[in-house]
């Protein structure tokens, strides 16, 4: 009997259930393939005694319209990094791949499939390396993964954020209020920009596009100027302003400093201190948007490419990817998915859509 062992690690996501049912599902139909699970990514075999399970049919039956991950995920422990406690009591971060690698094949594994970010990613390329037969599956709701062209997660993120961007307009609407709401997406604005589209939103702000305080508070005005008085404004958590535009530094509100929370009360603040006279309310979706059962769409991804990662795997095709690309399933080689991301093009085609339909990015 051949061995297989499945871990999701990093963030949970919607449809991380669906891949692993349907790693299970292309396996159990071979008569020489065994599946195990590791329980939070691959703590659960690096721990003595270890926390593994056996996953057949039964295990997984019905598991694909659940949200989180029956294994659970953790982002600690990598073993790439990992904290050693040394005899004088301190810690050391130690690389405990190559221990790892033995490890599996000592406990009889004969290949992974690991399900999670660019972080788990970045492991299962350092265990292919290591001459562990590996195959990843990308896991993001940010969709900021260049070589696919979607990540499951990423479209019920974005009907969780519209559902509540709808539900806003209408009390933004009954009291004449600005509603600010922010979303997830790490450094990328792609859940903002859907969500604006999708709910008709007056302001878009997204990390790729830095703001111009000036034009939003143009733009608020105008609206009760014309009589409109209320405003929806999207905000990306990695947003920021134009340097020099509001007097705190880009670098408050930069790139690398991505603060759940964070950019919806500052942006608030700047606009009330700009002048704005109207109500603001601020909402962050925060962790709704990661859990839940997975939407049609994210579920069909998830368990298409739980079933190619299998077929990679008895295919003997390792140190793998499994992608949508061009709307065909298919596979990267893993260091060539982790080394480039997708954000959004300021000049791109939906931008420039959201720009036809009356959405203000600031710029
Ligand atoms: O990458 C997915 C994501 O949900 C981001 O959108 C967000 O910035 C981050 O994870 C939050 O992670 P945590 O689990 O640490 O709160």
């Amino acid at each position: 009997m051949k061995k297989i062992l499945v871990a999701t690690g990093g963030g949970d996501c919607p449809g991380l259930n669906a891949v692993i049912r349907g790693i299970v599902k292309r396996a159990s139909q071979e008569k020489d393939w065994e599946v195990w699970g590791s329980f939070e990514a691959l703590n659960g075999l690096m721990e003595e005694p270890t926390r593994l399970i056996k996953l057949d049919d039964k295990t997984v039956a019905g598991i694909h319209v659940l949200g989180g991950t029956i294994l659970g995920t953790t982002n600690k422990g990598n073993p790439m990094n990992y904290p050693e406690r040394q005899p004088d009591g301190t810690f050391k971060t130690v690389n405990r791949i190559p221990w790892l690698v033995d490890r599996l094949k000592s406990k009889g594994f004969d290949a992974v499939i690991n399900i999670g970010g660019d972080g788990s990613q970045a492991i299962s390329q350092a265990m292919f390396e290591a001459g562990m037969p590996v195959v990843g599956v990308p896991k993001t709701i940010d969709n900021d993964l260049s070589s696919t062209d979607f990540t499951f997660g990423f479209q019920t993120a974005v009907q969780t954020a519209s559902d509540s961007f709808d539900r806003l307009v209408t009390t933004a609407a009954s009291h004449h209020r600005v509603m600010i709401m922010e979303v997830m997406g790490r450094n990328a604005g792609w859940i903002a920009l859907y969500t604006a589209i999708s709910g008709g939103a007056e302001i878009c702000l997204i990390p790729e596009i830095p703001y111009d305080l000036d034009v939003l508070v143009e733009r608020i005005k105008g609206r009760y100027n014309e009589g409109r008085g209320f405003v929806n404004i999207v905000i990306a958590e990695g947003a920021y302003a134009k340097e020099g535009t509001i007097t705190a530094s880009k670098g408050e509100f930069g790139r690398h400093s991505v603060r759940l929370g964070g950019v919806c009360f500052s942006l608030s603040q700047q606009l009330k201190d700009a002048g704005i006279e109207a109500d603001i309310r601020e909402t962050v979706l925060g962790h709704t948007q990661r859990g839940g059962t997975p939407i049609a769409f994210d579920r069909v991804i998830a368990s298409v490419f739980g079933v190619k990662a299998m077929e990679l795997v008895l295919a003997g095709k390792f140190g793998q990817l499994v992608i949508l690309k061009n709307n065909d399933y298919t596979a990267v080689p893993i260091q060539e998915a982790i080394s480039s991301y997708n954000v959004v093009d300021p000049h791109g085609t939906l931008v420039q859509a959201a720009k036809g339909l009356g959405i203000s990015f600031g710029d």
